[in-house]
C-alpha cells in the first residue's frame, strides 16, 4: 500500500465570491483520515473536488496517483462514497436491486453485480433484509445501504461525508463500528468527514482539522492531544511566583494558567515539584495531570471563532 493515498497542492475552490476551501495543501496518509470541522468549514467541497464533482477553481490533486483533471475515471473507479446528503432511493426497489443496480452503474458484469450487491449487504448488517423494499427501511438502515454501495465495486478508498447525521445512538455506533473495521480488517483506507469530534476519536487515528476552508491542523490524533497538554497542574495556597521562579531555575518549562501553574511533563515532574514546594514553603492546594482529548485541540483552535462545537 502507498504511504498516500490522496496528495493536493493549492487546491481551491470559490462559489464566485465564497470561499469553499483555499489553499489546500495536503498528504492523506493511508489507513484511517477524519475530516474534522464545523459546519460549512468546506469537509463537503474538499470531498466533491476530489471526486471531480466539483471543479476546483486552482490547485491540483491526485488520488492513489491518477490526477483528478486528467484521470477522474480512474479515480473514481477506486473511491467509494457515502454523500452527505440522501441518494435519491428508488423506493418501490428492494434492497438487493438497488445496490446491483449501482454496481452495474460501476461497470461490473450482470453476474458480478448481484454476487457483490448480495455481499456488501450482508456486510453492513443488511443481509436478511436485502429482499425488502427500500421504502420499509429506516434511515439507519438507509446510511448502511449507502455504504453497501459505496463498497460494490470493491475500492481502496471510502469516503464517509456526515455518515451518522440524524442516526440515533445506536445506529451512529454500528455505522462507525462499520467504517472502523473496513479500515481495520478489510484494509480499507477510510476517510470520515464529521462535525463531530467523537465520531472521528473513535473511528480514525489521523485527524485533520478543518475551518474556514482551511487546513488548521492534522497529524495522528494521539500525537495532535499529547503534544497540547501534556502537563502538570498546580496549584498551591500562597507563593504562586516563588514556585514557578522556583521550577524555572531547575530547568523545567512553566507558566501561569489562570489559577495553576503548567508544568511541561518529564518522568519525574510530580517528585520535582513536591521537593521545590517543600524547599520554599509552599503549599500545594492540587496537583495532577488534567487529560487532554482531541476535543481540547478543536477547542483551543475554534475558540476564536466560536465554531460550534457539539
Ligand atoms: N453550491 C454552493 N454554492 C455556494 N456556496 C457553497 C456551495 N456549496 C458550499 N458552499 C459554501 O462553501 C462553504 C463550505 O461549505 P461545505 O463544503 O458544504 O462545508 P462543510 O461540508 O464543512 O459543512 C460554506 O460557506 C458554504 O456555504
Ligand atoms: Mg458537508
Amino acid at each position: 500500500m502507498e504511504a498516500e493515498t490522496i496528495i493536493t497542492e493549492s487546491l481551491t475552490k470559490f462559489y464566485g465570491k465564497i470561499r469553499g476551501i483555499e489553499d489546500i495543501t495536503v498528504r492523506i496518509p493511508s489507513g484511517g483520515v477524519g475530516f474534522l470541522g464545523p459546519n460549512g468549514a468546506g469537509k463537503t467541497t474538499f470531498i466533491r473536488t476530489l471526486l471531480g464533482i466539483i471543479r476546483p477553481t486552482r490547485g491540483r490533486a491526485q488520488v492513489l496517483g491518477y490526477d483528478i483533471r486528467h484521470e477522474i475515471n480512474q479515480v473514481r473507479d477506486r473511491i467509494g462514497y457515502i454523500p452527505e446528503f440522501n441518494t435519491s432511493f428508488i423506493p418501490d426497489t428492494t434492497a438487493m436491486k438497488f445496490v446491483a443496480f449501482c454496481a452495474r452503474m460501476n461497470g461490473l458484469s450482470y453476474a458480478e453485480s448481484k454476487q457483490r450487491a448480495s455481499d456488501s449487504l450482508f456486510y453492513v448488517g443488511l443481509g436478511e433484509e436485502r429482499y425488502r423494499k427500500l421504502a420499509t427501511f429506516s434511515l439507519g438502515m438507509k446510511q448502511k445501504v449507502k455504504l453497501a454501495v459505496a463498497l460494490v465495486h470493491d475500492p481502496e478508498i471510502i469516503i464517509c461525508d456526515e455518515p451518522t447525521n440524524g442516526l440515533d445512538p445506536t445506529g451512529r455506533v454500528q455505522m462507525l463500528e462499520l467504517i472502523r473495521s473496513l479500515q481495520t480488517d478489510e484494509g480499507k483506507n477510510v476517510i470520515l468527514s464529521s462535525h463531530l469530534l467523537r465520531d472521528v476519536e473513535q473511528t480514525t487515528d489521523y485527524a485533520m482539522v478543518i475551518s474556514e476552508g482551511k487546513i488548521r491542523a492534522e497529524g495522528n490524533i494521539k500525537e495532535l492531544t499529547a503534544n497540547r497538554r501534556s502537563t502538570v497542574s498546580v496549584k498551591v495556597k500562597t507563593k504562586t511566583e516563588e514556585l514557578l521562579h522556583a521550577l524555572e531555575k531547575r530547568g523545567m518549562e512553566v507558566w501561569i494558567e489562570g489559577a495553576f501553574i503548567e508544568v511541561k511533563t518529564n518522568p519525574d515532574v510530580e517528585k520535582e515539584i513536591f521537593k521545590t514546594a517543600f524547599q520554599i514553603g509552599a503549599d500545594i492546594r492540587y496537583i495532577g495531570s488534567r487529560s487532554s482529548t482531541l476535543e481540547d485541540v478543536f477547542v483551543s483552535l475554534f475558540k476564536e471563532q466560536e465554531a460550534p462545537i457539539q
